[in-house]
């Protein structure tokens, strides 16, 4: 694996709470994080973007309409505009009042618990200002000396090169994206990128890329499993994480394999 567990791992596979364990909370809050290490994660995903202000910010979308009381771009909001929304009621009442995190107060969490996969969304950061997002993620990852507990992704392999022009040794995965990709294989994207694991869907994780990724060596992480029939049939195809919306069923299921 590309990046250490704090778990007692038994075989190497990794157990990703996505986007926290974002069935039972609101994705991408505070308390979808702390669910999922209680449920026995051993890795939380999660999406980074820029605060007007240059923050790194948790939140999926470029927008802020869907999972949040806000409105528009996340961009165009400072962290102080940031932090007076409300990210969980649209989720369910009982969790109204959860706030956006920072990529610091999940870090800060995560130290000495469970490892994080950062994924950089770069729709919102418009290309005048991309204002260096991957490098002020790896600061905070040194900041809270976290640099063998974190894997970064992106579908933006622009993304991908910064981190590694920053520093080889961080470790990063391709998400598979077709445009990005063209007629490229996964061992070619990811030696191309000097990659260090490939991520893709499920619908993707073809038996023919399992096979291409064990022979070259690198792992696949596949998203985004919820059922109990699709984990199975994951695992068994040789994925070596699964990044779950129930991190507890998936679990469950690793621990009776
Ligand atoms: O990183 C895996 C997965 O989260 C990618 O898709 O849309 O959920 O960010 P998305
Ligand atoms: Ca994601």
């Amino acid at each position: 694996l590309p990046v250490s567990l704090y778990s007692d791992n038994r075989d190497g596979f990794v157990i990703i709470g996505h986007r926290g364990a974002s069935a039972y909370h609101p994705e991408n809050t505070m308390s979808a994080f702390r669910a999922a290490y209680e449920m026995g994660a051993e890795m939380i995903e999660l999406d980074v973007t820029l605060s007007k202000d240059g923050i790194p910010v948790v939140i999926h979308d470029e927008t802020l309409d869907r999972t949040t009381t806000g409105q528009g771009s996340v961009s165009d909001h400072t962290l102080e505009e940031l932090k007076t929304l409300d990210a969980g009621s649209w989720f369910s009442a009982e969790h109204a009042g959860e706030p956006i995190p920072t990529l610091e107060e999940v870090l800060e969490f995560a130290k000495g618990k469970i490892s994080v996969n950062i994924e950089i969304k770069t729709e919102a950061v418009t290309d005048e200002a991309w204002r260096g997002i991957e490098q002020k993620a790896w600061e905070l990852v040194k900041k809270y000396e976290m640099e063998d507990y974190i894997l970064f992704s992106s579908f933006d392999y622009r993304a991908i090169a910064h981190l590694k022009k920053i520093n080889v040794d961080i470790a990063a995965a391709l998400l598979y994206e077709k445009q990005q990709s063209g007629n490229r294989t996964p061992s070619e994207l990811v030696e191309g990128y000097n990659a260090d694991a490939f991520n893709c869907s499920y619908r993707q994780f073809s038996k023919r890329w399992a096979k291409e990724a064990s022979e070259a060596g690198f792992p696949v992480f596949v998203y985004t499993v919820n059922s109990e029939r699709l984990m199975r049939k994951m695992i068994k195809r040789g994925a070596s994480g699964i990044f779950s919306d129930k991190p507890d069923v998936l679990k469950k299921i690793v621990e009776n394999l």
